[in-house]
């Protein structure tokens, strides 16, 4: 039997994410728009992006946030050109994006020496093998494979490297030890269900001391530039951004962070991520036909949640196109690297109430391509 409900909204794509209840464009604040960045009223805003993103998240005062091009991609590779290259680096990876900074390091930048932990989809590898005086590169939330770190306890508060985090789908998601964490970075398009275009870059001082104090071997393209004359290019991280930026992308991003201060900041969209994982992680206990990706629940995604489904990949394909014709569900396919499964994002936008509806529509599916 078709389930009776739907939800509301079908968005549960792993990004760009599903926009925030009771998002309207039309709404936004856009006397930005048709004006200069550089103008005071575009500095003011650009500013708030930093000023408004530090607080929420409840950084170290003498951290320092910037907007930057090119997304969440855009702010590891920055990070990555920018301050690789002083010490040996240790690189841990276990699913696609992970993967991708792998090669960036070993095959781009060409560093040596470097040491790599990886492990399959699913699997985190061996974070105790982390060594306090590398700098060290990893993802917080594998987004391809729903797998997590944690925490922070494998970080040595008197590591002497640098730890090198990209945030993207853990950021106001996820609590980060942000004491342990030099450079962090996020996308808009992820849990705040904002725009592409520009990322996040979050350095600690420690990651200033190490900008200024050594220059890579390789030529920095204008993009990746953080400093000037040797000196931390302080404007970037007071909304003075390297090229010109989206003003109507950065005008969401606000919107997106005054609903997060309106369901109670960082800990109250923690809070409704960890409640979508739980209606998923009901549905996956009464059902042996589906299981997570994740093999320790303490690793356990909470934004992108991977599942196994028993059933042949054209099956489960089969499936993701039946609850999309249905409108039940957008976009929930793995990853196009990860193994065959449906990924189900849970972060903030996404309301449990929706996820609840998704449920019996899953075992529909299920149901119809198994027997059908
Ligand atoms: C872990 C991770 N890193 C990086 C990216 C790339 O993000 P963007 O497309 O915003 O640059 C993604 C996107 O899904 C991601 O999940």
């Amino acid at each position: 039997m078709k389930p009776a409900e739907k939800p509301a909204n079908p968005n549960f794509s792993s990004g760009p994410c599903s926009k925030r209840p009771g998002y309207d464009v039309s709404r936004l604040a856009l006397e930005s728009l048709g004006r200069s960045h550089r103008s005071a009223l575009g500095k003011s805003i650009l500013g708030r992006v930093c000023s408004e993103t530090k607080e929420l998240l409840g950084l170290p005062d003498s951290y320092r946030v910037g907007v930057v091009p090119a997304s969440d991609t855009g702010a590891v590779e920055m990070a990555l050109w920018s301050l690789l290259g002083a010490r040996p680096v240790d690189v841990f990876a276990w699913e696609s994006f992970g993967q991708g900074w792998l090669v960036d390091v070993t095959r781009q930048l060409k560093l040596d020496p470097v040491r790599t932990f990886t492990a399959a989809y699913g699997e985190l590898p061996d974070l105790g093998q982390a060594d306090p005086s590398h700098d060290i590169v990893f993802t917080w939330n594998g987004t391809t494979s729903g797998v997590k770190v944690p925490d922070g306890d494998w970080i040595s508060p008197a590591r002497e490297g640098l730890t090198i985090c990209d945030g993207t789908s853990a950021v106001f998601a996820m609590e980060l030890p942000w004491e342990k964490l030099d450079v962090v970075t996020y996308s808009w398009q992820k849990v705040l269900g904002g725009e592409g275009a520009h990322g996040m870059l979050i350095l600690s001082p420690r990651a200033v001391e190490r900008l200024e104090s050594y220059t890579p071997a390789w030529p920095l393209p204008k993009i990746f530039r953080l400093t000037k004359g040797g000196k931390l290019n302080e404007g970037v991280f007071r909304g003075e951004t390297i090229n010109t930026p989206s003003m109507l992308c950065v005008a969401d991003y606000l919107d997106a962070l005054q609903w997060v201060r309106g369901i109670g900041g960082q800990a109250g969209a923690i809070e409704r991520s960890r409640r979508n994982l739980a209606v998923i992680e009901g549905f996956v206990a009464d059902h042996d036909w589906i299981r997570f990706l994740a093999a320790e629940p303490a690793q356990r995604s909470n934004t992108s949640v991977c599942l196994t489904v028993d059933l042949p990949d054209d099956k489960v394909k089969e499936m993701t196109v039946l609850l999309d014709r249905e409108g039940v569900a957008h976009d929930i396919g793995a990853y196009r690297d990860a193994p065959a499964g449906l990924r189900i994002w849970c972060g903030a936008t996404v309301e449990s109430t929706d996820l609840e509806k998704l449920m019996p529509w899953l075992e529909w599916a299920y149901r119809q391509v198994s027997e059908g």
